[in-house]
């Protein structure tokens, strides 16, 4: 068997040991005499891998008793319309600041609902950089505000939390989650698709302040609505049981690997690596984002002459380094480097991309 080095920025690489994990219980659940996926999620086996799940991630990520957390079938997506439909009132504004792709994402779910405000953009300089906090205009009267902690596009990155005052901050970590100590009390939800650092597709996660389900938000289903769900522990119709028993077996993961801080020191060295061969290059990889908010989890780069972007991608392939496409927003290149890619992965690319370089240049 051989396993490339999975660039991928989502479905993204799961480490080899949850996958082996999975594997080893997939056709009889330690002794249940069934696969997990077989089971019900009201049985015993179930409720134990959810409330391991929850109890895992509240370690990990430093969730205090005072926030709740809700397993969601659907994505960061369905997040942003959710997230207004249960906070915001009818009609009151919510503020929006944005830095990439996903932020504008964000405006197209949240529009319908709300007064909806971009009190700052970076879109001007084509999201390379994260507007100074003293040029954002807050709303006093806003529902929240919300940032995307970590652009997967653009691969801009906040590196501190923004002090927005009273208002709750609301963050989209899909692509940043777990990967470095974050102080989850500064924010009133947090929120993530698993499928880059936290485990499979078709599962997220919602961290929200417990006080915040109190507002009334607007008229929506109960499946829609937070509280519902959180009172029916995330069941309130069936849940994707195989992708939270992943998820799960993935957090745990993180947790004997050293946690948080140690991917934080990882995730540091790998990012290195690859804005060092960047910008060593002399100009034959670029990344123009504003070093100062350089992602740790996502890096986009292009060929200085695009002719090249097949044959470097059929080489890398070759070399056993896969999924290093851009996203068809942007093009080029982009290596997602989240908490199971190795860093010996990252330095292979790192060598494949001078090796490249020396042999086209
Ligand atoms: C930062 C960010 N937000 C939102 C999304 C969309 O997530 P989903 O596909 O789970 O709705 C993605 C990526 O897919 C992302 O990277």
């Amino acid at each position: 068997m051989s396993r490339a080095f999975n660039f991928s920025a989502g479905p993204a690489a799961l480490p080899a040991p949850v996958l082996e994990q999975a594997q080893r219980e997939m056709l009889d659940f330690r002794g249940a005499g069934a696969s997990i996926v077989e089971l019900s999620h009201r049985g015993p086996e179930f409720m134990e891998v959810a409330a391991e799940a929850e109890r895992d991630l509240r370690a990990l990520v430093g969730i205090p008793d005072d926030y709740a957390v809700l397993f969601t079938a659907g994505g960061a997506t369905t997040q942003q319309a959710l997230m207004a439909l249960n906070f915001a009132a009818p009609g009151q504004p919510a503020d929006h600041v944005v830095t990439g792709h996903w932020g504008q994402v964000a405006l197209k779910q949240a529009r319908p609902y709300v007064d909806l405000r971009i009190v700052a953009s970076s879109e001007e300089d084509g999201f390379r950089s994260i507007p100074a906090r003293e040029s954002w205009r807050l709303s006093p009267d806003a529902a929240y505000v919300h940032i995307t902690d970590n652009e997967t596009i653009h691969g801009v990155e906040f590196q501190d939390v923004p002090d927005v005052g009273d208002v709750p901050l609301f963050a989209d970590f899909s692509s940043s989650i777990a990967s470095r100590p974050v102080d989850v009390a500064r924010y009133g939800m947090i929120y993530a698709g698993a499928q880059k650092n936290l485990g499979p597709a078709g599962i997220g996660v919602v961290i929200v302040r417990r006080e915040l389900l109190e507002r009334s938000g607007q008229p929506r289903a109960d499946i829609f609505d937070y509280r519902s769900q959180l009172a029916a522990d995330s069941m309130l119709n069936t849940p994707p049981t195989w992708n939270w028993y992943l998820l799960g077996l993935t957090v745990k993961w993180m947790l004997d690997e050293g946690g948080v801080e140690e991917f934080a020191r990882r995730s540091e060295r790998k990012a290195r690596l690859l804005y060092d061969a960047v910008d060593g290059s002399g100009g034959f990889y670029r990344n123009a984002v504003d070093p100062a908010v350089r992602s740790r989890m996502n890096v986009p780069f292009f060929l200085h002459d695009e002719a090249l972007d097949s044959r470097f991608l059929d080489e890398a392939r070759e070399a056993g380094l896969i999924s290093l496409k851009g996203h068809r927003v942007l093009g080029g290149m982009r290596a997602s480097i989240y908490n199971a890619m190795p860093e010996e992965g990252v330095q292979a690319l790192a060598d494949f991309m001078r090796d490249f370089q020396q042999r086209n240049g």
